[in-house]
């Protein structure tokens, strides 16, 4: 046999139902070299020798999931998140998620090209899936604006995150939100903010320490629902100024979204991640009595108190008020949530998600009778895949997509533990929570890296995906709108008559 045929790695997904966004098909999937070469009824590619099936009879062939919002390894809060880019993106994999989009995070006067290569360096050897990188804007200046250019231009960025919280570290002001919205649509990016009002946040936790309250509790309570939604709303309409595209991560609070949910309905593009904790748990567990148990579901912004709030972002998730999941991942275990035992502002802020998000959703989502199957590859792969320009390669089962795949049974059940996951802190914000729902085979890049339990896995075979600017399924209308949209001044004559004024004494 020659050389060639040989290395060729051929996979033929048999007898399952391929669930893509728009449509649900019975059909056979075969994939070569990585990329689906065909999609249909009884496929029998020859030869027969040196292929893998899988039966997927009863089962859903679905796109990976793309996790929007991830943090491996990051250096924050006087730690280093747990999960690395290995441990990450394995437990990914066994969750059904075959790439993920981390950031890079240059300190203030930093180089945001040197955030980019350093988290490359971190990432190339160590992922176990495709990834990318949006990158934050935390200061700004000329060389600032510049670097963005050259990130969009030659490194395959197209997206950066703006903070209005965590003041003194990343925090950037109006005027600087402004500026950094109209360079990402001069350049065809996607700008997202982490919106909340960091003087506020600031205030309130003084006032919380002043008044004895020291613990996990005291993070909810210095930054209540509106201080995240009033940010919401401010950053909306500061990217509605300029004709940007807004993407809101984390949306954490009825509030927020129902501020995103009436800027939609206004017509502004715009649109917000709920990611997997608040779709899946709920802040009350700030006020749990065991301390080390309360520190593990501080982030920010935080989980909000009223229960009923997971429900109500599943809702606005199902019917396209809000567009996509990701899951903040970024985890700490419970030394060093202690950073923080006397004071919360201390506590690293972050919790898990990436492995459980898809389980999470389909239990809650689908499941429940929210979503049917389609809208759930839509909020867990394919809007994500066209808000970041990676439609169709990611995001869809067709002929030319990367062969990112999961054989998903909706039959099956599993209980999420600590005891149990894949990532690297020892606790589970979502422990208990049975789900049904689960991945049984995960396929990335046409090779089986999960099947039944057990991993094929390789740190450094995931590859850094590129992303061109101006991503149609967003940049189409803020195009149009530039054109059309634009004030024209009123042809009048000029005025005639008398100009009268009071000089005023300097
Ligand atoms: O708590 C959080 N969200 N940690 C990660 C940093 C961020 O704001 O996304
Ligand atoms: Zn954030
Ligand atoms: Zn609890
Ligand atoms: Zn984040």
């Amino acid at each position: 046999m020659p050389h060639q045929a040989l290395a060729r790695q051929r996979l033929l997904i048999k007898g399952g139902k391929v669930v893509n966004d728009d449509l649900s098909v019975v059909a056979d999937v075969y994939v070569e070299d990585g990329v689906v070469q065909q999609v249909g009824l009884n496929l029998n590619p020859e030869p027969p020798t040196g292929l893998t099936v899988l039966d997927a009879t009863n089962k859903l062939v679905i796109p990976g999931g793309i996790d929007t919002h991830t943090h491996m390894q990051l250096p924050f809060m006087g730690s280093r998140s747990k999960d690395d880019f290995y441990t990450g993106t394995k437990a990914a994999i066994s969750g059904g998620t075959t790439m993920i989009i981390d950031f890079a995070i240059p300190q203030k006067g930093c180089s945001l090209i040197d955030a980019f290569d350093t988290w490359r360096s971190w990432a190339d050897p160590k992922v176990c899936c495709d990834y990318a990188l949006h990158v934050a804007v935390t200061w700004w200046s000329n060389k600032v604006k510049e670097e963005m250019k050259s990130l969009v231009q030659n490194k395959g960025v197209n997206s950066f995150k703006m903070f209005m919280a965590y003041k003194d570290l990343y925090m950037v002001n109006d005027e600087e939100l402004f500026a950094a919205f109209s360079c990402c649509k001069e350049l065809g990016a996607v700008a997202q903010v982490h919106a909340e009002n960091g003087e506020l946040i600031a205030q309130g936790a003084k006032k919380m320490l002043a008044m004895g309250i020291t613990g996990p509790e005291g993070h909810e309570l210095c930054r209540p629902e509106e201080v995240e939604a009033e940010a919401t709303q401010r950053a909306i309409t500061i990217a509605n100024a300029v004709n940007c595209p807004l993407f809101v991560v984390h949306v954490m609070s009825k509030s927020a979204a129902r501020v995103i949910s009436n800027a939609r309905r206004e017509g502004k593009v715009v649109y917000g991640e709920p990611i997997a904790a608040s779709l899946g748990t709920d802040g009350t567990h700030y006020w749990n009595k065991d301390w080390a148990h309360a520190a593990a579901y501080v982030m920010g912004p935080p989980l909000r108190p009223d229960p009923s709030t997971p429900g109500f972002l599943m809702n606005l998730l199902a019917n396209d008020d809000l567009s996509v999941t990701g899951t903040d991942n970024c985890t700490f275990d419970i030394c060093q949530k202690a950073l923080g035992k006397d004071d919360f502002t201390k506590i690293p802020n972050g919790v898990n998600g990436v492995e459980d998000r898809m389980s999470v959703i389909w239990e809650k989502g689908v499941y429940s009778g929210k979503m049917d199957e389609n809208r759930f590859v839509a909020v867990t792969s394919t809007n994500a895949a066209k808000i970041f320009n990676l439609y169709p390669k990611k995001g869809r089962i067709a002929v030319g997509s990367d062969a990112d795949i999961v054989i998903w049974d909706p039959k099956a059940t599993r209980t999420i533990s600590a005891k149990t996951h894949h990532q690297a802190n020892n606790f589970n914000i979502f422990e208990g929570m049975v789900c049904h729902g689960v991945p049984v085979v995960t396929v990335s890049r046409g090779k089986v890296v999960y099947e039944g339990g057990a991993f094929n896995v390789t740190a450094g075979e995931g590859k850094y995906v590129s992303r061109p600017p101006f991503p149609p399924y967003v940049y189409k209308r803020v195009r149009q709108r530039e054109q059309v949209c634009q004030p024209i001044p009123v042809k009048r004559a000029p005025y005639t008559g008398a100009v009268s004024g009071t000089p005023v004494a300097p």
